[in-house]
């Protein structure tokens, strides 16, 4: 399976931050947005990733995250010229997907629970149809929001409904069999004027071919589009980080975690970063790693 991170859009919501710096390259506490998203795809054992941003900032990813090499990944760069949607990615990306399967990120949506690595390498198995997973939020007019049956199958998918059927939240996460790409050109734009997501979705509902993943109330998914949602998040993850003195998406461990870098390549990422909370932390993992003798 293949991964895509759209991290385009204009982050109005943003402003005045976003008119000088892309969004998804603000810090939630010690680290770029896209990390978390990264990390979501890495956990799910993607190597091959495709980057998707604005003419703007496209350089700046590169510059961040250049060819993936030090996080054994293999990274692509295509631009979004214009806002056309998320679901575009697939018009975009379809030369990158190839013949493959395709997980789908938003660059703004962070993830963090228990068991989520599981949750994440079953979804790369799919072969056929897609997989999309929804929890429960407070405010789901904001969102795609999804109407659950009794025994837990999806009724219907609604776009940023008024009137909301559900509390569940569809979260910016999404498996996708080859099929995806033919479903993306046949769909039209919103009002809007976007190619939504959500279209993709309750096209795969009509064909039956939709599963969901309930994420359920122990899980943590937050989005960081808004001012108040960023400080959120950043306070979330200084939380975690700290009561547990461990790192939420450095991508450097999951990588020698998945087996994807040396030791010595983790040294040399540890070496090029100043001091601070992200370096020590990698400082530790070395050193658990050659006491543990592993390579
Ligand atoms: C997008 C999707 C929406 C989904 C949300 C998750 O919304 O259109 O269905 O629930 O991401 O973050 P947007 O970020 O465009 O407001």
């Amino acid at each position: 399976m293949k991964g895509i991170i759209i991290a385009g859009g204009s982050g109005s919501r943003l402003n005045p931050t976003t008119l000088g710096l892309s969004k998804h390259l603000i810090p939630i506490f010690d680290k770029p947005m896209i990390y978390y998203p990264l990390s979501v795809l890495m956990l799910a054992g993607i190597r091959e990733i495709l980057i998707i941003s604005t003419p703007d900032d496209l350089q700046s990813y590169k510059r961040l995250l250049g060819c993936g090499k030090k996080f054994g990944l293999t990274l692509h760069y295509e631009l979004q010229e214009k806002p056309e949607g998320i679901a575009h990615a697939f018009l975009i990306g379809e030369d990158f997907i190839g013949g493959s399967s395709v997980a789908l990120i938003l660059g703004d949506n962070i993830f963090f629970g228990q068991e989520f690595k599981a949750i994440l390498m079953s979804a790369a198995q799919l072969s056929q149809g897609a997989k999309i997973f929804i929890h429960q939020v407070s405010e789901p007019s904001r969102f795609g929001v999804a109407e659950i049956s009794e025994s837990k199958q999806i009724v219907s998918l609604e776009e940023k409904p008024q009137k909301p059927k559900s509390n569940y939240a569809v979260a910016g996460l999404y498996f996708y069999d080859n099929k995806v790409i033919e479903i993306a050109k046949k769909i039209k734009p919103s009002s809007r004027g976007e190619l939504e997501i959500t279209s993709i979705n309750q096209e795969y509902l009509r064909q039956g071919l939709l599963s969901v993943g309930i994420l359920g109330r122990g899980f943590t998914w937050l989005d960081a589009g808004t001012s108040e949602s960023l400080l959120e998040a950043s306070q979330f993850v200084s939380t975690v980080q700290n009561r547990q003195g461990l790192i939420i998406a450095c991508l450097e461990e999951i990588a020698f975690n998945n087996g994807w870098i040396t030791i010595e390549s983790l040294i040399e990422s540890f070496s090029s970063l100043g001091e601070n909370e992200y370096k020590s932390s990698l400082g530790k993992l070395i050193k658990s790693i050659e006491k543990a003798g592993l390579k």
